[in-house]
């Protein structure tokens, strides 16, 4: 790999990437969350750190340590999420958002652990924000990176969040296959760009991934 050569292309450059899913508490006790073990957005970071970016990871729970090099900013829940990266964005070059940020929340959280009955236990939900969306309303300089993990009609759902966000560009992949998305240590990804270009990768590491998705955001800056 051409690693010496890239090792400080984006000296200078900042980058906000979220990464991990976003938890919703129920109880004090429980929460709604979602299968993201957030290594996608940890090699993100860490690779662009190693090209000499400044790197500031906001990250729901994970098993993962802090990647060297790079500000982690700890969080729970996709509002807290919200505010963490609104108040980052004016600052940053580029967002990468790895983030699986939960849809949901429950309309209240328990002040009490709730206790069961024989009843059955409905739950009411109300929509989070979309991050990314008010991001791609915000943006001036900013390039905005999006992922999207779909189990069906991949092309067609990754392109309409692509314009809907704003985007300039998106990282697809099929979660409904084995070895792609949540909890291994590879991936198989489409990247779909406001141009209408598409370029499929085979299956390869996180890590090498970033590399490639940190190429196409170097690209667009023109280095
Ligand atoms: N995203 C976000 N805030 C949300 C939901 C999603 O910033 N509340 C971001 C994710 O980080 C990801 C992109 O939007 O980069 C696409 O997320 P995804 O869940 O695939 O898309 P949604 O727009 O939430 O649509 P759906 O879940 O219905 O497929
Ligand atoms: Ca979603």
């Amino acid at each position: 790999q051409d690693g010496f050569h890239k090792r400080k292309e984006m000296a200078g450059r900042k980058l906000l990437v979220t990464a991990g899913g976003t938890i919703e508490p129920l109880d004090p006790v429980r929460f709604i969350g979602n299968r993201s073990t957030g290594r996608m957005g940890y090699a993100i970071a860490e690779e662009a750190a190693c090209r000499g970016a400044e790197v500031v990871l906001i990250s729901g729970p994970t098993s993962l340590p802090d990647p060297c090099g790079v500000r982690v900013v700890r969080l729970e829940t996709a509002r807290e999420m919200r505010d963490a990266v609104l108040q980052s964005f004016s600052s940053v070059d580029a967002v990468i958002k790895a983030a699986a940020v939960a849809d949901y929340r429950p309309v209240e959280v328990s002040p009490h652990k709730i206790k069961k009955s024989d009843d059955d236990l409905v739950l009411h939900l109300v929509r989070n924000p979309d991050i990314l969306y008010e991001l791609g309303q915000k943006k001036k300089h900013q390039i905005l990176v999006g992922f999207a993990a779909e189990t069906c009609r991949v092309e067609e759902y990754a392109r309409s969040k692509l314009e809907r966000k704003n985007l300039d560009f998106i990282v697809a992949n099929d979660v409904s296959e084995p070895d792609a998305g949540f909890a291994v240590e590879t991936n198989r990804i489409r990247i779909f760009d406001r141009n209408g270009h598409a370029t499929a990768y085979p299956l390869k590491s996180k890590r090498e991934l970033a590399g490639i998705i940190l190429d196409h955001v170097a690209s667009i800056w023109g280095n």
